[in-house]
């Protein structure tokens, strides 16, 4: 089956009022454990590959990698996603090397650390959209920088975040200026902030309103309905997974991520796509640890991979049950990328998220 594109994907999630999780991957056990779990549950399924798994794997090994996955599991459509594009030049090379959807994240400069002005986000967003759909490629916007409502900081572990203290005004999507930002840029999907923050150190306690700003989407969603809301920083953080890790040598100090059920209230309100890293790299190392521990005599590499595969597989077919993701795989029709650029050229497409 071909990869079908972000744009197509998430209007049909749209359609249907569900969401699809976006896992990050950097190797092939992280690839299979998305698809196993997607093919049990008969859900779609959207990896991203950030500039620095792009650099773990190489360009080739990805392109290659997920033509495998899509071979191996003919009947689920794949999505394969570049996470934080920094620039004009990531986004590109990413569509070069086979990724059907590009996030331009203008919302930090191109170092990834400094916050940028709003007239930097519109432009080099637009710039990169115009040029994504005339080869059908779909494209992510972000509006406001991730970060810690409690710290005013970007999380520790962050492969992309703000440097220093940032304000509530940096750190919440303005309603008004997103629906701006979506008429202007043409995005396909627009990612907010709204108080997550990458890695496992999001909150220091279960959050509550003021901490996790989901109000904010709701506000966002009523002006721009027909836009759809990615969140990001959106690993729950299981007790179970850090139980897992910390039982086994670990030292994870005790945190909080982001409680399914927020993510569905957010589902509820627009949200189509979700980030999730962290928990499986937790579900992962939580694996590797255990065995390490109960067989220390233990070398074969397999011997620790398969239960950490079935680690995550188990934590991405929650999600894709939890998210509503499950039963869609077999009723979507696959739109091939040319097709998508015909629709773009023919203003059939960009209209609806321009509400
Ligand atoms: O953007 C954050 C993702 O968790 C990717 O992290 O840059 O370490 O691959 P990474
Ligand atoms: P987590 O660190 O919460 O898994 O977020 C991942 C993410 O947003 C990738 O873009
Ligand atoms: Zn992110």
């Amino acid at each position: 089956m071909a990869l079908i594109t972000l744009r197509q994907l998430l209007d049909h999630a749209a359609e249907n009022s569900y969401a699809v999780p976006a896992f990050n991957i950097n190797n092939m056990e992280q690839g299979l454990s998305i698809l196993k779990a997607a093919q049990s549950v008969d859900a779609p399924v959207i990896i991203q590959a950030s500039r620095g798994a792009r650099t773990y794997a190489g360009d080739i090994m990805l392109n290659h990698m997920v033509k495998a996955l899509a071979e191996m599991y003919p009947s689920i459509p794949i999505c394969m996603h570049q996470d934080h594009g920094n620039n004009e030049a990531t986004c590109f090379s990413a569509i070069k090397h086979g990724f059907t959807s590009v996030m331009m994240d203008g919302s930090l400069l191109a170092d990834m650390k400094t916050p940028s002005t709003y007239e930097y986000n519109v432009e080099i967003t637009s710039k990169v959209t115009e040029s994504a759909h005339h080869v059908g490629a779909s494209v992510e916007g972000e509006l406001g920088v991730l970060g810690s409502l409690e710290t005013g900081e970007a999380g520790e572990e962050d492969g992309s975040g703000a440097e220093g203290k940032l304000d509530h005004d940096q750190l919440l999507t303005d309603p008004d200026q997103a629906a701006d930002f979506v008429s202007k840029t043409r995005v396909d999907a627009l990612a907010i902030a709204c108080g997550t923050s990458h890695g496992a150190y999001k909150f220091s306690r279960k959050p509550d309103g003021d901490i996790l700003a989901m109000s904010v989407i709701e506000k966002i969603h009523s002006k721009i309905p027909d836009t759809h809301l990615v969140m990001h920083g959106s690993s729950s953080v299981p007790q179970y997974l850090q139980d897992l890790i910390n039982q086994n040598g670990g030292e994870m100090p005790q945190t909080y991520g982001v409680p399914v059920e927020e993510i569905e209230r957010g589902i509820r309100s627009g949200v189509r796509k979700v980030n999730i890293d962290t928990d499986c790299r937790m579900a992962m190392t939580g694996q590797f640890r255990k065995i390490a521990t109960e067989t220390p005599n233990e070398f074969d590499p397999r011997k620790f991979l398969i239960p950490a595969m079935k680690e995550m597989e188990d934590l991405c077919r929650d999600r894709f049950e939890r998210f509503g993701t499950s039963g869609n795989a077999s009723k979507i029709i696959v739109q091939p990328m040319e097709e998508m650029a015909r629709q773009y050229s023919t203003g059939e497409l960009n209209p609806k998220t321009l509400n």
